[in-house]
């Protein structure tokens, strides 16, 4: 998806113009993946903007950093304001937002200890990940013949950028063979996740979704959606899933912060359930967005506001 420039990008402490804000080609995480970031979503509410689940990303990006020994040189209070910031900068109403933590210019192999440490906070205005059309029709997805990182050579539980290339991968085989996302298997064979969502199935009207241990990430989309689907009276289990749990599923859909909710409507060439959103889905996905909106002031807590 294109990137849409806007005016202002904040780079370790300091807001520059987004044509200045570059690195060095020899920067360690160029060529070693050694960053580690989060996607964020600030939504357009009635009391102004707002940033969706600011505390819990900002969270996650510390445990990534101190799975790989990243000290980040700033608290998580001064990086939640900064994003404050950096969308007040770019007066942004919506977008989404990215922050990197990575390893900069300095040292060259594979030892990353006395690399210097770099954050930026980048944001612009983004829609619907799998595309508008999508949030209602679903979309194709294929199972990768690519395996997942297993735990033990690359931790799920770290958001870290070299870990994506196993991502990439299977995003490519996917789109090449027609299919619009892919969802990867450990090496068990269980369902683990989608390139960048993680994945619900509903059976008899219960949500089913891999537990973290499958190795898919521990999103923060998904712990919203399980939420949102018990208080609106569903059993929802964390279960190993087989890929036939999904060709028979009544609904599938995927959450993500970049794809929120969005129905999967085939995998594999199987039709699922009815082959487009199903209720439980449009119900879930509809409680999801009027959430993000402030509509709902049981998760007004879930908005943290820019201004
Ligand atoms: C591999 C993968 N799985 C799942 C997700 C969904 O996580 P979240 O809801 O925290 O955005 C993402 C996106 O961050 C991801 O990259």
């Amino acid at each position: 998806m294109p990137i849409t420039p806007v005016g202002k990008v904040w780079m370790d402490g300091d807001l520059v113009d987004w044509g200045d804000a570059k690195v060095h080609v020899l920067s360690h995480a160029m060529h070693y993946g050694s960053g580690v970031f989060e996607g964020i979503r600030c939504y357009e509410t009635a009391r102004g903007s707002a940033v969706w689940h600011l505390d819990e990303h900002i969270r996650r990006l510390f445990r990534s950093a101190k799975l790989y020994h990243l000290d980040i040189p700033f608290s998580a209070e001064a990086l939640s304001e900064a994003v404050k910031e950096t969308i007040r900068a770019n007066e942004l109403s919506a977008c989404y937002i990215r922050p990197l933590v990575f390893r900069g210019y300095g040292e060259m192999g594979v030892n990353p200890l006395s690399a210097p440490v770099n954050v930026v906070i980048a944001v612009w205005p983004w829609g619907a990940y799998l595309g508008e059309q999508a949030l209602e029709q679903g979309v194709r997805v294929k199972i990768s013949s690519w395996r997942r990182n297993d735990q033990n050579a690359l931790p799920a539980a770290a958001k870290a950028t070299g870990q994506y290339i196993n991502g990439v991968l299977a995003k490519i085989e996917a789109i090449k063979a027609g299919y619009d996302e892919a969802i990867m298997l450990n090496q068990m064979g269980f369902i683990t996740d989608g390139t960048g969502e993680n994945v619900f199935v509903v059976r008899q009207g219960v949500l089913l979704t891999p537990p973290t241990q499958s190795g898919c990430l521990d999103g923060i989309t998904r712990a919203t959606i399980m939420s949102i689907a018990r208080d609106l009276g569903y059993e929802v289990r964390e279960e190993n899933l087989v890929r036939t749990d999904l060709y028979n599923a009544d609904e599938a859909f995927f959450t993500g912060t970049a794809a929120e909710v969005t129905p999967v409507r085939e995998v594999d060439d199987r039709v699922v359930g009815e082959g487009t959103r199903g209720p439980v889905t449009k119900e879930i996905q509809g409680t999801f967005f009027a959430a993000t909106k402030g509509e709902i002031e049981q998760y007004a807590s879930w908005l943290a506001p820019v201004q």
